[in-house]
């Protein structure tokens, strides 16, 4: 490829002396930088696999693809989760062919060699054709993914063989992840199935909105109508102020950020409220819910897992937003220009069906992928790309808003959460070999 790393390096312009971060728009659309992005970003970092409930008991299994690789995510015969790259080792077709499902063995439709739910190739048609000892040493299993780790729930795998630790690579972001898994007495659970959408835009784009206080008043103002057509002066109560919500955004090492409000916003949630108009029943439901958690965490770790709102960056490409429902999604660009989102919901396990479906309500109206959210960030998303194409009028991204004030305190529009993913991303970028994640300071 034709980029050098100070090439690549240059393409973030962060100079504090003149309170300026930018990044080149060849960043986000240039098809040699998505080349290096897949090697040096994608097959080095730690990437969401899934969820461990979404694989219910022993032979549970689902088929997903992760930078490019399609691989079975699955629950072996003893209830081990496991990785195994989707592909034969004969001559290389893709062995399951299902979503998602049970199985005790995988069958390759080619030649029709067998593989265990473990990975060990148990079957080949035509036996007495092969030598004593064939695949004595393995060499004939399913390929497993070099390294799988679990944190509060959520698996991640990597493709690089020497990572550090699942844990020194999530650093401050582990604490955000357990303030979810925290919320169900029973821990938490992928609700129903996935939902799958795409946007006309470099995958970056969605990180940086992902977690973008700043856009919503505008972006989102027909959602902001909506709530205040429907709750009137309640709505105008909770009206939702930059200067009295608690709100900031922290870097949390490694590129992951966060951006989190505490009170005063005018949306509701399970664990901490319900926008007024639901009723007294669902009042009743959140003291309930509330009353558990003190019993069950205390007061202190109660009323952070009941009233802290946030929007999580894991670096690079898994947000995981607990605001008016719980959604984790992760995206890959299959274009410089073109990327793919995957979505879940989640919720705690053994949930009344009454708090599921306001669940699932406030879910849909909002983040779902026909809410009021998504489809207007999809069309931002989208916009920004087309303009990119003007870009030798106007190269650059400005991400300086604020910059000056990192240091003490960054507000929620302050845009320290893109500035702190594109350093990592930078120097990910930059670096010809494998770069050391820090441990969490
Ligand atoms: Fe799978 Fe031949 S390619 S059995
Ligand atoms: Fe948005």
């Amino acid at each position: 490829h034709r980029f050098s790393s100070a090439d690549l390096r240059g393409l973030v312009d962060e100079d504090h002396a003149r309170n300026r971060f930018r990044v080149h728009r060849s960043a986000l659309t240039d098809p040699a930088v998505l080349e290096i992005e897949r090697q040096r970003i994608f097959d080095r970092c730690w990437l969401y696999l899934g969820h461990e409930s979404e694989l219910a008991g022993p032979g549970s299994f689902v088929a997903r693809t992760i930078n490019h690789r399609p691989l079975i995510f699955v629950r072996d015969g003893e209830g081990r989760i496991r990785a195994f790259f989707n592909v034969c080792p004969h001559r290389g077709a893709l062995v399951c062919r299902e979503r998602a499902g049970k199985a005790k063995s995988f069958q390759c439709a080619y030649h029709g060699w067998t593989f265990s739910n473990a990975g060990r190739l148990i079957g080949q048609p035509g036996k007495e054709a092969y030598p004593d000892g064939f695949n004595a040493d393995g060499a004939y299993d399913l390929p497993e993914v070099p390294r799988l780790e679990v944190c509060h729930g959520f698996v991640f795998i990597n493709y690089d063989a020497a990572a550090e630790p699942l844990d020194v690579y999530l650093g401050g972001a582990k604490f955000y992840l357990e303030l979810i898994a925290l919320q169900g007495a029973a821990g938490m659970e992928i609700v129903g199935g996935t939902q799958e959408y795409s946007a006309r835009a470099n995958w970056k784009l969605l990180l940086e909105n992902s977690a973008d206080g700043y856009h919503a008043p505008t972006a989102h103002a027909s959602y902001f109508d909506y709530l205040s057509d429907r709750d009137g002066d309640a709505y105008k109560n909770r009206k939702f102020s930059y200067n009295k919500a608690f709100g900031q955004v922290l870097d949390l090492g490694n590129g992951h950020a966060v951006s989190e409000s505490q009170g005063a916003i005018p949306w509701g949630r399970p664990v901490a409220r319900w926008v007024p108009g639901w009723g007294e029943e669902a009042q009743a439901d959140i003291d309930r819910i509330r009353v558990e958690l003190v019993e069950r965490l205390g007061p202190e770790k109660a009323e952070m897992v009941a009233e802290r709102d946030y929007n999580l960056l894991i670096f690079p490409n898994l947000a995981v937003l607990n605001i008016m429902a719980v959604t984790v999604r992760t995206f890959y660009p299959v274009a410089p220009d073109y990327f793919e989102v995957r979505a879940w919901a989640m919720a705690p396990k053994g949930e009344p069906e009454a708090v599921k479906d306001r669940r699932l309500r406030n879910f849909l109206e909002f983040l779902g992928p026909g809410g009021f959210a998504t489809p207007d960030d999809v069309e931002m998303l989208e916009l920004c790309q087309q303009g990119y194409q003007a870009s030798i009028g106007a190269p650059w991204n400005d991400l300086s808003k604020g910059m000056f004030r990192e240091a003490e305190y960054a507000a929620k529009q302050d845009e320290l959460q893109m500035r702190t993913f594109w350093r990592q991303w930078r120097d990910m970028m930059a670096a010809e070999e494998r770069i050391a994640f820090r441990e969490a300071g």
